[in-house]
């Protein structure tokens, strides 16, 4: 069947899959095709929704995954094929709450697709058309579409298990291993922030590693901050974090320099950059994450470290692509090094 797919080396075939998993991109029910030294990864895509610097997008005829029952929920649902090419590929699983967009010229067959996701995850108990975040604390709008049951649930990522309210507070499956990434960035006895924590994936990820001397949380959200609360009881590491319910412009202000600082506030965390900075100490590191158009990514990260010299020496240490956000911009990770 052809299908657009992605061309990468071999060496980076697992890393760019797990990204495009990450990103609802990849196409499971299609047998990546080996080309000499090279992979091509099957795509729900096309060339612009992919970052440039995760492969060149071509098109293949792949062979279908050989598999009993439904390969997709679209499987489950007894529409004209032609009508089933405006349904989604991918799709979130939060717990047991499975989320998903739905073009406008879907939303009134939204129950019937919300039936079939039902029957085709496991575990599934509850079905959400997944209207966005919004608002200063990046809360979720969403609507039940098939199942029953409340918004709030228990989720499993990194051998960690914790609690998520996906309408009350900010919660993205599709950062599970940006927060594995930065609690393995932590060295032992490093102090750490996790600033807009939300429901805690970054602190609880550090906590976790036991690596840390010490973490402190802060969310303005006090809904999150209260989930955070009962993760950390649940796996008894309440200890290890500090958890703060603040807003950044009054914690910030009086906040020791620490090695470790991480802030997922993707477009806003521009305007707190600075004072953020000032709470890196020398020799340490932070985490930032911005919403980037592609024709600006490659000096982003070199435009941010000018910005920062009014508060210290930062280099950057690595930039990636985390998942696409839009036709022209990605989610967009950057490291930070201070050296003084
Ligand atoms: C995109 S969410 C990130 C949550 C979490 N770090 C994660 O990766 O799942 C941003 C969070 O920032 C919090 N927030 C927004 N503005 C804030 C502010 N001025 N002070 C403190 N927290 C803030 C929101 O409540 C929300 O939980």
């Amino acid at each position: 069947m052809n299908s657009p797919g992605v061309v990468v080396p071999r060496s980076q075939g697992e890393e760019v899959r797990l990204d495009l998993v990450a990103s609802g991109l990849f196409r499971p029910d299609l047998e990546i095709l080996h080309e000499g030294e090279n992979l091509v990864l099957p795509i729900d895509a096309h060339a612009g929704d992919v970052p440039p610097s995760w492969g060149t997008v071509v098109v293949r005829d792949f062979r279908p995954v050989a598999r009993r029952g439904a390969s997709n929920y679209r499987d489950l649902l007894s529409w004209p094929e032609s009508e089933k090419d405006a349904l989604p590929r991918s799709f979130d699983v939060v717990g047991e709450i499975v989320l998903i967009r739905l073009p406008p010229e879907l939303r009134d067959r939204k129950n019937q697709v919300g039936g079939a996701l039902l029957r085709f995850v496991p575990g599934a108990r509850l079905v959400g058309l997944d209207l966005g975040v919004h608002g200063p604390e990046r809360r979720r709008s969403v609507e039940r579409i098939a199942g029953d049951g409340t918004w709030r649930t228990r989720h499993r990522e990194n051998g960690l298990e914790f609690e998520v309210d996906v309408e009350r507070a900010y919660f993205s499956p599709r950062l599970a291993r940006e927060h594995a990434r930065f609690a393995e960035a932590v060295r032992p006895g490093d102090r750490v922030y996790d600033l807009c924590c939300g429901v805690g994936p970054f602190a609880l990820a550090v906590a976790r590693s036991g690596r840390a001397r010490e973490v402190t949380a802060v969310d303005a959200n006090p809904a999150a901050i209260d989930l955070l609360q009962a993760s950390l009881t649940r796996a008894r590491l309440e200890r290890r974090v500090r958890v703060v319910h603040e807003r950044l412009e009054t914690f910030l202000p009086t906040a020791e320099p620490v090695e470790r600082v991480v802030i997922n506030l993707p477009h806003e965390g521009i305007k707190y950059l600075p004072s953020v900075a000032r709470t890196v100490a020398s020799g340490g590191g932070l985490y930032y994450y911005e919403v980037v158009s592609r024709t600006d990514f490659a000096g982003r990260g070199s435009a941010l470290v000018k910005l920062l010299t009014a508060i210290g020496t930062f280099s950057v240490a690595a930039q990636r692509v985390v998942h696409p956000y839009s036709p022209t911009a990605d989610l967009v990770a950057f490291e930070f090094g201070r050296t003084g």
